[in-house]
């Protein structure tokens, strides 16, 4: 997509699409004007948007006031001294991933690595238990899951699995919450029902939204990092010496890649007023497509964009977003890459693409990885 984009932000920072109906902003500037006036570039969906993935009572979809207080709530649980807890489990995991395929001289990276290890994760931090892990990352996958192909009998079926896989997840989440209430461990589901705002806690279809956005916004984006780290390793072999066993190196590159292979391309807002912005006029409700994977190749901010420099420093990507909506996992995510992406080159070595293998993107408009990177190693 980038030589595209690369264009149409040159011609037309914003533009109008007449027949998606939305606004498409290209350009880094305008789209940091808008994430950094939530007052006027709403973040809560108008109802005719909605559809069975829509989480209206989460973090995500809030604005200011209630957005304020439920991201003092839910920061605590994502605190670095909350996060440093994780660091051998996390490292744990990732052997354990590697040790079932090291022997085998090859893998699917995206199946056999990058798609369990977030999931395992945070079914850790929630505190889901060992025995339910297989049902959480079913359910996981199928919220993520984007349709087989554009046609109406393929988007009426996935939208029949999700909404099952959210029914039975809402259950599941119910059980465990009332548990909580009246036993308390020592995990995030705990924290989160206990926690107190202005001497208020959070009602139970927030708690549960809140859980589910986690499963959502947390896991393919994580599994998406990591494949398009690897992809970027087998795509430029000379890199492997650099980087592995050098963790300064592996963390540029690491933020290099969040801007050069973006997992989340593009952000949705919804003006709340008739507005102008850049010589355009926008109406109340209009609908803006913020394209992040835009932003972090323009040239008026990033020397050389299209090119991958594995020390750039700095590195103003906004992978993550920006502002009250700042990814509240960036932390948590960015310590998962360190140590398990650390692992794996340290174990792996001469990793690269397996014969034949063909780069398949996952349809979708929001994300960018690959559905499966099928790599060999020494
Ligand atoms: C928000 C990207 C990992 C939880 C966001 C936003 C972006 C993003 C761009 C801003 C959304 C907006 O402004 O509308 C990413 C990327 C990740 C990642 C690229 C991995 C490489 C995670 C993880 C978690 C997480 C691991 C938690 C387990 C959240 C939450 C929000 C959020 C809860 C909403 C924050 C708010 O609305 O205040 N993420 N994310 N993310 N992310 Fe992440």
């Amino acid at each position: 997509p980038f030589p595209t984009l690369n264009r149409l932000r040159q011609t037309t920072p914003i533009r109008y699409d007449e027949t998606r109906q939305c606004w498409d902003i290209f350009g880094y500037q305008e789209i940091m004007q808008i994430l950094k006036a939530p007052e006027c570039f709403s973040s809560v969906v108008p109802g005719k948007f909605e559809n069975s993935l829509s989480l209206p009572e989460s973090i995500l979809e809030l604005d200011p006031p209630q957005h304020t207080k439920l991201r003092k709530i839910a920061g605590k649980a994502f605190a670095p001294a909350a996060l440093s807890q994780l660091e051998a489990k996390i490292a744990s995991i990732a052997n354990e991933l590697i040790d079932r395929v090291v022997q085998r001289g090859e893998m699917d990276f995206v199946a056999d690595f990058a798609n369990p290890l977030p999931v395992i994760v945070i079914s850790e931090m929630l505190g889901v238990e060992q025995n339910d892990r297989a049902l959480f990352k079913h359910w996981s996958d199928t919220m993520v899951k984007s349709p087989a192909d554009a046609s109406p009998e393929s988007l009426e079926r996935l939208h029949t699995e999700q909404l099952q896989a959210r029914r039975e997840l809402e259950a599941y989440f119910q059980k465990v919450i009332e548990l909580r209430r009246s036993d308390p461990q020592e995990d995030l589901i705990s924290q989160i029902v206990h926690a107190e705002v202005d001497g208020e806690t959070l009602t139970f279809n927030q708690i549960v939204e809140f859980c589910i956005l986690l499963l959502v916004a947390g896991n393919e984006t994580t599994t998406n990092l990591f494949g398009n780290f690897v992809r970027l390793l087998t795509e430029r072999s000379e890199l492997q010496p650099a980087v592995s066993g050098n963790p300064e190196r592996l963390k540029t590159m690491i933020e290099e890649t969040l801007r050069f292979y973006s997992p989340v391309q593009a952000l949705l807002r919804y003006t709340k007023q008739d507005i102008d912005l850049q010589g355009c006029h926008l109406k109340k409700d209009d609908v803006l497509v913020l394209w992040l994977t835009s932003a972090n190749r323009d040239p008026a901010v990033f020397d050389r964009p299209d090119e991958l420099d594995i020390d750039r420093s700095p590195n103003p990507h906004v992978a993550f977003g920006f502002g009250i909506h700042f990814c509240l996992g960036a932390m948590l995510s960015r310590m998962e890459a360190q140590i398990a992406l650390d692992i794996v080159m340290r174990r792996l070595c001469n990793i690269r693409l397996a014969p034949g293998a063909a780069l398949t993107p996952i349809p979708s408009t929001f994300f960018f990885g690959l559905q499966a990177l099928p790599i060999e190693f020494d």
